[in-house]
């Protein structure tokens, strides 16, 4: 068994190799961070690495999948006067353990702050702590002309694509005209625009009129931030899209009528992508209408939806109107955290956990026929991949790519919990959810970091990756 594998060459054998592509009985040889070859299992190639010498990891009866790439994480990202719980140490080492490899985070850029002051802060959080490799989308919070010519020096660094908010005035909210502008930009300089549509001016309304009438618990934040909010806001950011010329990925859809727009737009031929979350597809309003103030657990941007809208959310992910799944993992404990809302839902941090259980959730909607194997590698490591500039270099396992690697037990139930997962947070969004599939050894660059339960990683292996231009325009 390899523990750390310091070996010049690893090979993974006796495993069905799925990726979005393909699904073969097949051996990988690894040599160094790479993958070297990949032959046919009992080839006469696969058996001469065998006798070589290399290190075997035996993945009989196991998947070999591409490592997890996540594009939506949020790690000690500041909200509401406080900060996300996991660090980037805490937060990449809890996504190996769930067969992520690969995180794209956010660096938040605030109002009379420079794109270069954001991005320099965020490198200096994650780097020399990180468990699996890391790139930075900018978030743009003040595009001002200045902040706007700076974004195309940030493409040259490999941080490709720019996030912005219709939503949260006052604190990341950007006005049309700045969308248009930033958009104008993205069209020049190559970058993807990515958008958290929802209308937040009108949310505030209902915001406020809900607390003066009482409605203080977090049930209030699904109802306030109306579906309608959602597909008005997704219609105008293509629009304005259009209008520049400019690629959009839309963040974090979670209601059937966004769905729709996007539809819409993409059989326009628009260059029109976007993503949806776990949480949308297995949890809903119900879970915010809990007692206690537990709702407040369930409190993200965009909300949880009434439940007939996951099956629409499931159908989009099968057609390809939507072409993602990332967590947006923004974790806030329960305790001191979440509670700051307590009287005043508004006040809740708007998140939640997930970067750990990505893999699995998606994997069990595999066993339950909502989407294929293939399907859930697509969506899971080869679509964000390609989406935002790693592919093949992650997202795949084919000669020349990273090793990036995770041995898949399709057959391990698990329960998930807050007890055994590794997120820095003190509640699980799934409590008691059992699952079957489980990462059983994760490689990230060629090293071991996780292997039959145990953490063999090191803070400071993941590295920052410089992405490409999106490669998923039509
Ligand atoms: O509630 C959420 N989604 N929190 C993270 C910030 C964002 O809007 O993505
Ligand atoms: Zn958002
Ligand atoms: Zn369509
Ligand atoms: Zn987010």
């Amino acid at each position: 068994m390899a523990a750390t594998t310091g070996a010049a060459r690893t090979l993974v054998r006796g495993g069905l190799l799925v990726t979005a592509a393909e699904e073969t009985p097949a051996d990988v040889l690894i040599e160094g961070e790479r993958v070297a070859a990949v032959a046919a299992r009992g080839s006469e190639a696969a058996e001469a690495w065998a006798r070589g010498g290399a290190e075997v990891i035996d993945a009989e009866g196991h998947y070999v999948v591409p490592g997890g790439v996540d594009a939506h994480t949020h790690m000690e990202m500041p909200f509401g006067g406080t900060y996300a719980s996991d660090t980037f140490e805490t937060g990449t080492r809890a996504a190996a353990w769930g067969g992520t490899t690969t995180i794209v985070d956010f660096a938040v850029q605030r109002a009379g702050e420079s794109l270069r002051a954001s991005v320099d802060a965020w490198h200096a959080k994650a780097d020399g702590v990180c468990a699996v490799d890391y790139g930075f989308h900018a978030i743009v919070g003040d595009a001002v002309p200045d902040a706007l010519k700076e974004l195309d020096a940030l493409v040259d660094e490999g941080i490709t694509s720019f996030k912005m908010f219709m939503a949260y005035p006052g604190v990341f909210y950007s006005d049309d005209g700045r969308i248009l502008r930033t958009m104008q930009r993205a069209a020049a300089n190559g970058g993807l625009m990515m958008m958290h549509a929802e209308n937040g001016l009108a949310i505030d309304v209902l915001v406020e009129q809900a607390l003066a009438e009482g409605r203080t618990g977090p049930e209030a934040h699904g109802r306030v931030r109306r579906e309608l909010l959602e597909s008005e806001a997704v219609h105008r950011a293509v629009r304005l899209a259009q209008v520049a010329g400019a690629p959009l990925y839309i963040v974090h859809v979670s209601a059937g009528q966004a769905v729709e727009e996007i539809a819409r737009a993409r059989d326009e031929g628009l260059n029109v992508f976007a993503e949806t979350c776990p949480q949308y597809l297995y949890l809903s309003v119900d879970d915010l209408a809990r007692p206690d103030f537990e709702g407040a657990k369930y409190v993200c941007s965009t909300p949880l939806r009434p439940r007939e809208h996951q099956e629409l959310l499931w159908r989009a992910l099968r057609t390809g109107d939507l072409s993602v799944v990332s967590t947006d993992h923004c974790p806030f404990c329960f305790k001191g955290q979440k509670e700051l809302g307590l009287g005043d839902f508004s006040k809740i941090p708007n998140g939640m956990p997930g970067v750990e259980h990505r893999m699995d959730l998606l994997h069990q909607a595999v066993l339950d026929g909502r989407i294929s194997r293939r399907r859930w590698i697509e969506l899971a490591c080869a679509a964000p991949a390609r989406m935002f500039g790693l592919y093949p270099r992650k997202g795949t396992i084919a000669p020349g790519a990273d090793a990036d690697i995770v041995v898949y037990d399709p057959g391990a139930g698990h329960v998930l919990s807050a007890a055994t997962h590794h997120m820095n947070v003190d509640y699980s969004a799934y409590e008691g959810l059992h699952v079957t599939g489980k990462a059983r050894t994760v490689l990230s660059r060629g090293r071991v970091v996780v292997d039959r339960g145990a953490y063999t990683g090191a803070a400071g292996h993941g590295g920052f990756v410089r992405r490409g231009l999106c490669g998923e325009l039509i």
